[in-house]
């Protein structure tokens, strides 16, 4: 199987997480695209989705799935979503497509956390791809000079603006022993919107697409 088929695998058995759910969280990437398109087999079914990004929003609405606002939800049954690495302890590393600030916002307002994954993502220890940091524009060199300190290498995310009208900063070359301490330490540098590590708040249920089966861990 090519990995884009192991993607849409895992994509379809998130759908076991949806049943009964009447409002989705709904994350970005080329694993959630997958995820839309058998969502909107259950169109009928849902009153609509939170969306985690300008582009998943327009692919809902592509394939009719109402877009609801967070603010005017409960917290969510599921949020639904991939990820960039995932530790043994389900700790992640999201934010490689740059939408890591509102996936963080469903995640932590969301019962359940169903990560979504192939098996190229599964490593022992986080840090191998560089940990996106979301940073006000002005802050960016100050920040930088911050995540310096803590041993990373920043590489400014050129001609890339978030949904929220920020900027990327990927800092390669991070030792992440500890995720929790690390997000916090990050979280805690002014300027600092958000950072890809999803330690606090891990996922809840790993789905990962690897041979002929999914497995759930
Ligand atoms: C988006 O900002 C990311 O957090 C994605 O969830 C992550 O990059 C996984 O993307 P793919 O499903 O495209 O691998």
């Amino acid at each position: 199987m090519t990995q884009d088929e192991l993607k849409q695998k895992v994509a379809e058995a998130a759908l076991h997480y949806v049943k009964d759910v009447s409002i989705v969280g709904v994350g970005t990437g080329s694993t959630v695209k997958h995820f839309i398109n058998y969502l909107a087999d259950l169109k009928g079914q849902i009153e609509g989705a939170v969306s985690s990004s300008e582009t998943t929003t327009e692919h809902l609405k592509k394939v009719g799935i109402p877009v609801l606002d967070l603010n005017a939800v409960g917290p969510l049954d599921v949020y639904v979503d991939g990820a960039d690495e995932v530790s043994p302890h389900n700790h992640l590393i999201k934010g490689g497509g740059g939408a890591l600030t509102r996936e963080k916002i469903i995640a932590a307002a969301s019962k359940q956390f169903v990560c979504i994954v192939d098996e190229s993502k599964i490593v022992d220890t986080l840090g191998a791809f560089a940990l996106p940091v979301e940073i006000i524009p002005m802050a960016r060199s100050y920040v930088a000079r911050e995540l310096v300190k803590l041993g990373g290498q920043p590489v400014w995310r050129e001609d890339f603006v978030t949904d929220n009208h920020n900027i990327i900063l990927d800092v390669h070359n991070l030792s992440i022993l500890d995720p929790i301490e690390l997000e916090k330490i990050i979280n805690n540098i002014t300027g600092v919107v958000a950072n890809g590590l999803f330690a606090m708040r891990p996922a809840d249920i790993i789905l990962i697409g690897g041979g002929a089966e999914v497995i759930t861990r």
